[in-house]
């Protein structure tokens, strides 16, 4: 089945075509871009499994196919990859009219998407995600970022896609722990915005239940739906709504950098991050205790592991060089109620004591 989300914004619109079939896909493409030539980006993984699928089907409607590899994982989501992307296009005459495609998951997605953004000053994109975390979450919205090695995500732009298109069929080729790393973004939009999709996740993570197909295109309709809306209200996250996305993510990037990207994949932190998050919530007494155990439960119940034992100060002096902190005061997406979040500034003694009673809990 077919679902159609359009992203609105005020200088540009672009779709999201949720469909398993091709010709959808081809329907859509043809009006959002005018091109001959495409310069597929992936990585060594999906290159194995799902390239050759992609450019075949490019080149037999008859146009140019160009491609670039770069490197699985966090690992490759740098500079590095980055100018070696440059490189590649020009030797294959990718000019201005040409477009890029990110065929993979989030890290092909945010550097695929920075290579199109700067490439001749800017050049024309679509996304293919492949993974659960960027069918729900990367793939909409335009953030573009490679790390550094001081911290995630710090140098990066903007840059809208013209077309994402979601084909969940790729789904199959996915590890479980990759299924779960994506799961925790769409749990993240039940916490900040929906009691009721909360509820429908807490069903279908019932013990002993595989995700259905049916639920898969179900949980990435509702996910790209609110990243949708959001992204149409605050594009480039200034009036705060947007920063809602972020529960759970400051605590997240700081552990990935203080593990070195090594020992937990982004979705696996930012569950962590959402616990820490929510206790900070019942600390400054923004919710209460039920809801603090309804957000532990449902992290419980999707099977995350929530216990990591990190130094606090160290942790606070990363969060307190992240996008969000302003002149060192860190800001901080809270929980009021399931689907009801705000974003404040929080003192560092109480994060600092968080912190220091969640490392202690997990001793
Ligand atoms: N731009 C944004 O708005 C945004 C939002 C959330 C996350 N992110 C970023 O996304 C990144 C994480 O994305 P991710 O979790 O998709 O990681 P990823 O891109 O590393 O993909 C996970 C792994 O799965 C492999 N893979 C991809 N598709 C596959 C398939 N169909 N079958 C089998 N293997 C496949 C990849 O090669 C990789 O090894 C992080 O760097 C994060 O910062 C960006
Ligand atoms: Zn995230």
């Amino acid at each position: 089945m077919k679902q159609l989300i359009t992203v609105n914004l005020k200088t540009k619109k672009y779709d999201i075509v949720i469909s398993q079939s091709e010709n959808d896909f081809f329907t859509v493409l043809e009006k959002a871009v005018k091109t001959n030539t495409f310069f597929v980006i992936t990585d060594k993984n999906v290159e194995k499994l799902h390239l050759k699928y992609f450019t075949d089907l490019l080149k037999q409607k008859g146009f140019n196919v160009k491609t670039a590899v770069i490197s699985a994982g966090e690992i490759g989501k740098n500079i590095k990859s980055l100018s070696s992307l440059y490189d590649s296009a020009l030797e294959a005459g990718i000019d201005r009219k040409s477009c890029t495609v990110a065929l993979g998951g989030g890290i092909v997605g945010d550097v695929a998407g920075f290579f199109a953004a700067t490439y001749m000053r800017g050049i024309n994109y679509i996304q293919v995600p492949t993974t659960l975390l960027a069918m729900t979450d990367s793939s909409v919205g335009g953030k573009t970022a490679v790390n550094i090695k001081g911290g995630k995500n710090v140098t990066g732009v903007f840059h809208q896609p013209d077309l994402v298109w979601i084909n969940s069929t790729f789904l199959s080729t996915l590890s479980e722990r990759h299924i779960k790393n994506g799961l925790a973004e769409v749990i993240k939009y039940a916490f900040t915005f929906d009691r009721k999709f909360y509820e429908y996740l807490s069903d279908m993570l019932e013990e002993g239940t595989t995700i259905s197909p049916k639920d898969f295109d179900y949980t990435i309709y509702k996910s790209c739906s609110y990243k949708a809306k959001v992204v149409e209200k605050d594009e480039k996250e200034i009036t705060g709504l947007r920063a809602v996305l972020n529960f759970g993510h400051t605590f997240a990037h700081a552990l990935e950098t203080i593990t070195k990207y090594k020992k937990f994949l982004h979705g696996e932190a930012v569950a962590i991050g959402m616990l820490f998050a929510i206790k900070l919530s019942l600390e400054l007494k923004t919710c209460n205790i039920e809801t603090y155990k309804e957000v532990e439960n449902l992290l419980y119940k999707a099977g995350f592991i929530l216990n990591t034992k990190n130094d606090a100060k160290q942790m606070l002096s990363l969060m307190k060089k992240d996008k969000k902190s302003i002149d060192g005061n860190i800001k901080f997406v809270l929980i009021k109620d399931i689907g009801k979040a705000i974003s404040s500034y929080v003192k560092d003694d109480v994060v600092l004591s968080v912190l220091k009673n969640f490392t202690e809990e997990n001793k």
